[in-house]
């Protein structure tokens, strides 16, 4: 294997804390499983060739991760984090150059931290540079014993004597390894130790006791290397990963009433000058254009929404695309496979789905548009049911451009409407419409006079 940059994550932890059947990786944070960010932060640092160690709940995490770029290595046994590690070398073969190594479940960690911790490490030439941080209270991780610039050793929280329990300097459990040495030194670790696991941090004082140099840098911002343990932490993380996101989206001109409730996963691109009101979520693989308005209580997932479009308070939206200029609400559900042109209007109470609509046409109040592929300037007149299901199979209903149709006509699929044809109110289309015709059925109105006067008088 030629020299480069690769990175070995380690996930095979049960995260017994977070008191899961699924693995811990696996949680979410603004919609993308935890390992989804130490992959990233690696990757936009520079470090290709990804290697993942998996133990718990193994075929599901790499099934969640299928496409991704990365190897995966399996830990049958988790007998520790050098032991782990240790399982990641034979996918490794050959490789000489640098290694990081980083934890999936520390999310928050950015790419230019490792960037700043590669650079400091080819400077320093060092065997081993850790990533440390300086905690207020250090209880349970490792402790760094420096001699200057040089680290001596990390004890771990169960081997620490009430000395070491003072220094406030953590190991964050993200380094960076000079890949011959460390291969060579995790085959000499051993479980001399209170958990009695192979301990990655002892290559720390193999390299010290090889003459060699160990070096540390210390984070600036302590958050960045939380791991989740339990769903408290995964929570405050979210949080914090939440603001990351929306304070950036406002930096590229995004205003936001309120970003305390807006809720935009990391997948999530939005144009400028769109003003997003509170209480909005905009998830999944979401594209929303610049100039467009986003009421309170709309929720997006997959969706594509262009230039200008107005989505008012409480519309959901799934798999749709709409184009520019729409009007989509209050309270409208556009569902999987919804297509809008643009300058279409999606009213209150109107649900679609698999529904195509050119440009123009318009939906403004109660009505269904399901299986439909529909022309220019349409008109739905209120209370419009496309009947699309006979109680076995789905059927479609074309209608072509310019097509009026007037409040409560049923359209029973398969139809096919005419263009510049009307549709009377009431009507309950079963058989297709010629273009440029009028199509009725409704019996005649029957007035009955004196109907009301031949009941018997009401009570007053
Ligand atoms: C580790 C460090 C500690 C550091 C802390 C930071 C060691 C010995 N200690 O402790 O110095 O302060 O992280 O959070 O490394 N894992 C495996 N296979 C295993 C064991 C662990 O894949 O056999 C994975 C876990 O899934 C996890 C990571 O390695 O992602 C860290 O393991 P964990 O058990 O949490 O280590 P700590 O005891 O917290
Ligand atoms: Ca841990």
């Amino acid at each position: 294997m030629k020299s480069a940059m690769a990175a070995v994550v380690l996930a095979a932890g049960k995260g017994t804390r977070m008191k899961s059947a699924r693995s811990k990786v696996l949680h979410q944070i603004c919609g993308q499983p935890l390992l989804r960010y130490p992959l990233q932060a690696a990757g936009q640092a520079g470090f290709t060739q990804l290697r993942v160690v998996v133990g718990h709940q193994a075929e599901e995490v790499k099934q969640a991760f299928a496409g991704a770029e990365v190897e995966w290595v399996e830990q049958t046994e988790q007998l520790g984090t050098g032991h782990a590690l240790l399982c990641a070398v034979e996918s490794l073969k050959g490789f000489q150059g640098t290694l990081l190594l980083l934890c999936g479940d520390v999310p928050l960690l950015r790419a230019e931290t490792l960037q700043q911790l590669q650079q400091y490490h080819a400077q320093q030439q060092a065997a081993v540079t850790v990533l440390t941080a300086d905690m207020p209270n250090p209880t349970g991780y490792g402790r760094i014993i420096r001699d200057g610039e040089q680290i001596l050793r990390i004890v771990e929280e169960k081997d620490a004597d009430v000395e070491q329990k003072q220094i406030s300097e953590i190991n964050t459990g993200t380094y960076l390894f000079d890949a011959e040495f460390v291969f060579q030194a995790l085959k000499n670790l051993n479980t001399d130790n209170a958990q009695g696991e192979y301990l990655l941090t002892d290559v720390i004082a193999a390299a010290v006791a090889d003459g060699k140099k160990t070096r540390a840098i210390c984070v600036s911002d302590p958050t960045e290397v939380m791991g989740i343990n339990d769903r408290c932490q995964l929570a405050e993380a979210e949080a914090l990963m939440r603001w990351r996101i929306n304070t950036e989206l406002m930096r590229s001109g995004v205003t936001m009433i309120d970003p305390t409730t807006v809720y935009v996963d990391a997948t999530v691109e939005i144009g400028a000058d769109t003003v997003l009101q509170p209480n909005v979520q905009l998830r999944g693989i979401t594209k929303i254009g610049p100039n467009c308005l986003v009421d309170t209580g709309v929720v997006v997932l997959d969706s594509t929404v262009a230039a200008g479009s107005h989505l008012k308070a409480g519309s959901v939206i799934e798999e749709s695309e709409i184009g520019p200029d729409c009007n989509i609400g209050p309270m409208a559900h556009l569902r999987p496979g919804t297509e809008l042109a643009g300058k279409n209007k999606i009213g209150n109470f109107v649900e679609t789905k698999k529904a195509r609509l050119a440009e123009g046409s318009q939906s403004s109040h109660l009505t269904y548009i399901g299986d439909a592929e529909v022309g220019r300037n349409v008109n739905f007149g209120c209370g419009t049911i496309t009947c699309n299901y006979d109680g076995v199979k789905k059927h479609k209903t074309t209608i072509e451009d310019d097509v009026f149709i007037g409040s409560d006509v049923q359209l029973v699929a398969p139809v096919t409407v005419g263009r510049n044809s009307l549709i009377a109110a009431g009507t309950t289309v079963t058989k297709n419409v010629p273009a440029d015709s009028l199509a009725i059925s409704r019996t005649e109105q029957r007035n009955v006079e004196g109907w009301a006067l031949r009941k018997k008088p009401k009570k007053s």
